[in-house]
């Protein structure tokens, strides 16, 4: 093709907003997770491709939980695959990407700048290994225009979440609305549905490295959740139930009372939701006697080994996990800051009004443990948190299981 002709014909194309061939000089493709808001990143990638000429970025998501990701990306990054340039990472999983060499070091990177828990958790020794994308915890979400009409507050304890469950929905009358819904399909989600009333006893799990077990509070613990199903305030397959499971059923107006992490605040308050504007969110409840506690969350940008553009890589993290990229995150997809002074900026707090008192609760929220081993551990919990939910399993049985098997692991 002549010259001219080449460039008429691109001339068209531009004029009748056809795509023209990719002329970048690089491009990048980012691992999101499918439920962390991947159509809100991409209006941040969109921002980045704009400001850096050249660069384009395109995303992957996959697996809607946690381990389900984490599966995904084991496979990929056990081939060596360089597919990848970015890896979005549960906060539990950095130290386990760095240990396997799939993540690479970030030099001269100030991480006092970031809430604590995720400067500490993105450094595996004295490397940071990745940069924070938000922050998270468990939240105990509620229909306040039930709880109001009810004359109910906010439930304090597990056992006055059971007490308002059952008179908001003895008094609706309506069969398909349920008290509680929580996570009890064998995921990553449950192994925190086991530490809530679990730590809420002043108990930890590992002291140390060692298993600081306490078999009586895990009992309580798996006695309880079983209990919301055995009285009738959780479905009774609440074992085949799902983070996202939650997230759906109490945006579609069929729960009371939701466990669930902060992103589900901006799709509970769109437009396909049955209870915008009507949702309430407050910290869980504690076992009587106990203190209130939830379980650390958040998620974290690596940039993979095997990665060709390292440093493109990089620059795209730092600017993923920059202030400005928190800050829209927070506002367009109810992700929380990992910036401290962001959870009192006033544009954040008019998207989402309880994030004002969700910096306490993420800065004293519990960590899983942190071992090589977790992802064993994880399995151990979660498996058994299942078998009690399904009735296969009894809460004491299942306590000594736990026991048992972690033991042999945390040797
Ligand atoms: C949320 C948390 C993450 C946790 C997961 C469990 O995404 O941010 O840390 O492991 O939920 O389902």
């Amino acid at each position: 093709m002549k010259l001219q002709t080449l460039m008429r014909a691109m001339l068209t194309a531009s004029a009748v907003g056809l795509a023209l061939p990719a002329f970048a000089d690089t491009e990048l493709k980012i691992y999101i997770s499918s439920q962390h808001q991947p159509q809100v990143w991409r209006k941040v990638l969109d921002q980045y491709e704009t400001k850096t000429p050249g660069t384009k970025v395109t995303i992957e998501t996959g697996g809607n939980t946690s381990e389900a990701q984490a599966q995904y990306l084991n496979t990929i990054m056990s081939a060596k695959d360089a597919s990848l340039d970015v890896l979005i990472l549960d906060v539990i999983r950095p130290a386990q990407f760095a240990t396997a060499g799939w993540t690479t070091a970030f030099t001269d990177k100030d991480m006092s700048v970031y809430l604590p828990a995720y400067a500490e958790a993105n450094t595996v020794d004295g490397k940071v290994v990745a940069l924070p994308a938000f922050a998270d915890s468990m939240f105990l979400y509620y229909r306040k225009d039930l709880l109001d009409k009810y004359g109910v507050t906010p439930p304090k304890t597990w056992a006055e979440l059971k007490a308002a469950a059952k008179k908001i929905t003895e008094g609706e009358g309506n069969p398909d609305l349920q008290g509680l819904s929580f996570q009890g399909k064998a995921i990553e989600g449950a192994v925190c549905t086991f530490l809530l009333p679990y730590w809420s006893q002043g108990k930890t799990l590992v002291s140390n490295g060692k298993l600081d077990f306490d078999r009586e509070a895990a009992e309580k613990s798996l006695a309880l959740w079983k209990s919301f199903v055995d009285e009738g305030i959780s479905k009774k397959n609440i074992a085949e139930v799902a983070t996202d499971d939650t997230r759906k059923e109490f945006q579609a107006g069929n729960v009371v009372f939701a466990v669930n992490w902060s992103y589900a605040w901006a799709q509970s308050q769109g437009q396909e939701s049955a209870v915008a504007g009507k949702v309430g969110v407050e910290r869980l409840p504690a076992v009587e006697g106990g203190e209130q506690a939830t379980c650390l969350g958040g998620w974290e940008f690596g940039v993979s080994a095997y990665s060709k553009s390292q440093e493109e890589a990089k620059k795209l993290v730092e600017y993923l996990s920059s202030k400005d990229v928190s800050k829209f995150m927070a506002i367009n997809g109810s992700l929380l800051p990992t910036y401290a002074d962001l959870y009192n900026d006033a544009d954040v707090t008019k998207a989402a009004p309880w994030f004002a008192d969700a910096r306490q609760v993420v800065e004293t929220a519990k960590p899983r443990p942190v071992t090589p081993r977790y992802n064993e551990v994880s399995e151990v919990i979660r498996t058994t948190v299942n078998a009690v939910l399904a009735g296969v399993t009894t809460p004491e049985d299942g306590a000594a299981q736990i026991e048992s098997r972690l033991r042999r692991i945390l040797r």
